[in-house]
């Protein structure tokens, strides 16, 4: 890293779980970014967090933290319902932001802020962290660069049990949780990066008890015929892996879904039948011996043709978007092609739409029933 650049100074506004992960993040890149400052509702929380990191100025208004000119950009890792107002002030002071997912609580805030950044000419971008790894870039690169042909399918699954506690924001649909909002928001950011915005969406959305949103599952169509498939949970941890296939390809991508570092790329070679009378070959190749040496051979050497790619992430990963943001600010950019504002709108806009139809099919036959006593 260049040592005669001055150091990128990051402002947190919150003190929870993913602003102590990012903190402790950027410490990978530490030469070239630091935390100058965090903005916290209570003095004691500011100070119990600035101390062991060594964030030298901590601030309880934030009016002041956004005028504050020690400051390059501010990230906002607050609960979803703060997003849209605390990124709105920031832009309106002139201040980069960078803005945790889920972006906003629906299309209509997403396209607002958008239109504040973009009046402003200021930078904003969604913290999608994940799509920012460098195995997620290599993915694009190659899934545009045609390795798989023509994408056809697309799965992913983003289920992790969370403490069914009342007072947890992430478990409530109106404070920018629940299944859809904070689960369903990564393959829905993943397909959109690898096949763009969907032309249908058909959603089934299991409740809790109280109507908060439990699980979703999640079909979206395309005008070529591509389908994806997605699952997300509140009620269940799984391995969260994520598939692409083509018509000349399959990518699947080693969990987690969301902090990926190896994929295993299989060719897809077209099926043959064969017309030929039944002859000694065929005897020999379908007898239960060959197959029986074909299931040891492959249980020994996994799966036939895969090539495997890896591709690691620096620190605990949340620095690469951080990396993205720091070079469009200096290179004066107002977006990031990587996560450009209209997408992060058009991924709100998908999951409004699973979020309608969840409503709409609220007493429909084919709901999923509600689960009676989860998360009460
Ligand atoms: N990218 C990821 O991997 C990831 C993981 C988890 C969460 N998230 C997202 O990050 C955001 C925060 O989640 P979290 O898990 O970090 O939550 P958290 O642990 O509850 O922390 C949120 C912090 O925001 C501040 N805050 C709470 N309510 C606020 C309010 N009404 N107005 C202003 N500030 C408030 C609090 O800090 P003070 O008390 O100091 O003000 C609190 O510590 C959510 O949008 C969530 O979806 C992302």
């Amino acid at each position: 890293m260049a040592s005669d650049r001055q150091q990128f100074r990051w402002g947190i506004v919150g003190t929870g779980f993913i602003a102590r992960k990012f903190a402790l993040g950027l410490t990978a890149v530490r030469a070239d970014a630091t935390v100058a400052a965090v903005c916290s509702r209570s003095e004691s929380s500011a100070r119990a967090f600035c101390e062991p990191l060594g964030v030298p100025r901590r601030f309880t208004s934030y009016d002041e933290f956004v005028a504050d000119d020690g400051i390059d950009a501010i990230y906002v890792a607050t609960p979803g319902d703060t997003h849209f107002a605390l990124a709105r002030a920031a832009l309106e002071a002139g201040r980069p932001v960078l803005v945790e997912k889920p972006f906003c609580l629906n299309a209509r805030e997403a396209e607002a802020l958008a239109t504040v950044a973009r009046s402003r000419a200021v930078f904003c971008m969604e913290a999608m962290w994940t799509r920012f790894l460098p195995l997620v870039r290599e993915l694009r690169a190659r899934v545009r660069g045609g390795e798989i042909g023509t994408p056809r399918y697309f799965s992913g699954t983003f289920a992790l049990a969370e403490a069914q506690d009342a007072d947890n924001h992430l478990l409530d649909p109106a404070r920018g949780g629940g299944a859809i909002l904070d689960r369903a928001v990564y393959p829905v950011s993943l397909a959109s990066a690898l096949l763009g915005s969907p032309d249908g969406v058909d959603a089934q959305v299991s409740e809790m008890a109280d109507g908060r949103d439990a699980q979703a599952a999640v079909t979206l169509t395309y005008a070529n015929g591509c389908i994806g498939q997605l699952f997300a949970s509140m009620q269940t941890s799984m391995p969260n892996r994520f598939t692409i296939a083509g018509t000349q390809g399959v990518i699947d991508v080693r969990p987690p879904i969301y902090r990926p570092f190896e994929m295993s790329i299989s060719p897809v070679a077209a099926g043959t039948r064969s017309r030929r009378p039944i002859g000694r070959r065929d005897f020999i190749k379908e007898s239960g011996f060959v197959h029986r040496v074909f299931q040891r051979i492959s249980a020994l050497t996994g799966a036939r043709h895969a090539r495997t790619v890896r591709a690691y992430y620096q620190g605990n990963g949340y620095v690469h978007q951080a990396l993205e943001v720091m070079r469009c600010v200096r290179s004066s950019q107002t977006e990031s092609e990587l996560m450009p504002l209209e997408e992060s709108v058009s991924i709100m806009r998908t999951l409004d739409e699973i979020r309608t139809q969840a409503h709409v099919r609220a007493d429909a036959p084919r709901r999923v029933a509600a689960i009676s006593g989860a998360g009460n």
